[in-house]
């Protein structure tokens, strides 16, 4: 059931999905080459992959085609992005992630070698029918409201992904990620809300919840990420297509209880710190209300399982991140 490449190149290894990649494929025998120009990755993640041979890294910008010059790989994992426009910009993110995307096409199609890209669950935007299957309608805000370039970049990556499947035969497999945390994740809101929350408790600071904190979300324990990419990379059921990659809907959680749950695990028995920040000072905002993932295609069609409990996961996470403020 599983193909035998022998090669993997990553794109973004010195971020959070990246280096956690990286190692489970060296784990495995897989040779690795893995790119970051460092813009929001850390040498730390990738530090204790430098000593292994079958690992190659490569301090490049992916924006840069000459970049790829030379190097030979049986997939290429496009990881590497601008995520979030409030903490960089939307222009950076419309050009950057288009740009990355189209360089990456263009060297998977001349090698004929397969490209698995990151895409994301907000591409689902505000659609109120839940869950969210991989043929779900997208109902996104306004163009006037930044949060939506994102999403915008990843629609359009997706799209031309496609696009070039069925005009030059690109051999493709879409991932769309629901949100990830764990071992090397961002520990400023660039990671995701858990990050800052473990953050903020760590420093018995007041954690800022976004509106009220009744917004939901499944949260991913990188493992169960990790586990769902090794499927879109190697099983041969994978090709030309597309795959939520999410933890157990059954997970679904508040923000607010997130701050609680991470609160009482890092000072139990003490009254959690929590402060609502209005939408309005973040100007004109929109969040998502509901994110809950349908993950049956990816169970069913590669034998995917998510195995963290959410509680579980973020003891790991607590666990790694409070080690770089000591
Ligand atoms: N982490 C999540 O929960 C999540 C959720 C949805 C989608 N995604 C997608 O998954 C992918 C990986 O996410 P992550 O959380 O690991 O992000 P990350 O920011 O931790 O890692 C991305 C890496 O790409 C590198 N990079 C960015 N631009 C580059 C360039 N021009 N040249 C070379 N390197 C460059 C950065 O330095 C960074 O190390 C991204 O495409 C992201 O959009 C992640």
């Amino acid at each position: 059931m599983t193909t035998d490449y022998k090669k993997v190149l990553i794109t973004g290894v010195a971020g959070f999905v990246g280096s956690n990649l990286a190692k489970a494929l060296l784990d495995n025998g897989v040779e690795v080459i893995g790119i970051d120009d460092f813009s929001h990755g850390f040498k730390r993640n990738i530090e204790s992959l430098l000593a292994n041979k079958k690992f190659q890294f490569i301090e490049a910008d992916v924006r840069n085609e000459n970049t790829f010059k030379g190097l030979n790989a049986d997939v290429i994992v496009h990881l590497a992005s601008q995520k979030i426009p409030r903490y960089s910009s939307a222009l950076l993110v419309l050009d950057d992630n288009s740009l990355m995307t189209k360089n990456i096409v263009k060297k998977c199609i001349n090698d004929k070698i397969k490209m698995v890209f990151a895409s994301t669950s907000d591409i689902y935007g505000k659609n109120p029918k839940l869950p969210y299957s991989e043929t779900s309608d997208m109902l996104l805000g306004p163009t006037t409201v930044k949060r939506w370039a994102y999403a915008i970049s990843k629609i359009y990556s997706e799209q031309y992904l496609i696009a070039n499947h069925e005009e030059f035969g690109l051999n493709y497999t879409i991932m769309r990620f629901f949100g990830s945390y764990g071992t090397n994740q961002n520990p400023t809101w660039w990671g995701g809300p858990q990050s800052v929350f473990i953050e903020k408790t760590y420093n018995d600071d007041f954690i800022e919840l976004h509106g009220d904190g009744s917004q939901t979300r499944t949260f991913t324990y990188i493992d169960d990420t990790v586990q769902g990419v090794m499927k879109c990379i190697f099983h041969e059921n994978s090709s030309n297509d597309i795959f939520n990659i999410a933890g157990d809907p059954d997970s679904e959680i508040t923000i607010k209880d997130l701050a609680h749950l991470i609160w009482g695990l890092m000072r139990p028995g003490t009254e959690p710190k929590i402060k609502c920040i209005p939408y309005s000072t973040f100007g004109n905002y929109e969040d998502v209300q509901r994110r809950l993932p349908d993950i049956n295609k990816i169970k069913s069609k590669l034998g995917y399982e998510p195995k963290w409990k959410l509680a579980e996961g973020l003891k790991q996470a607590i666990e790694w991140q409070t080690k770089l403020y000591k």
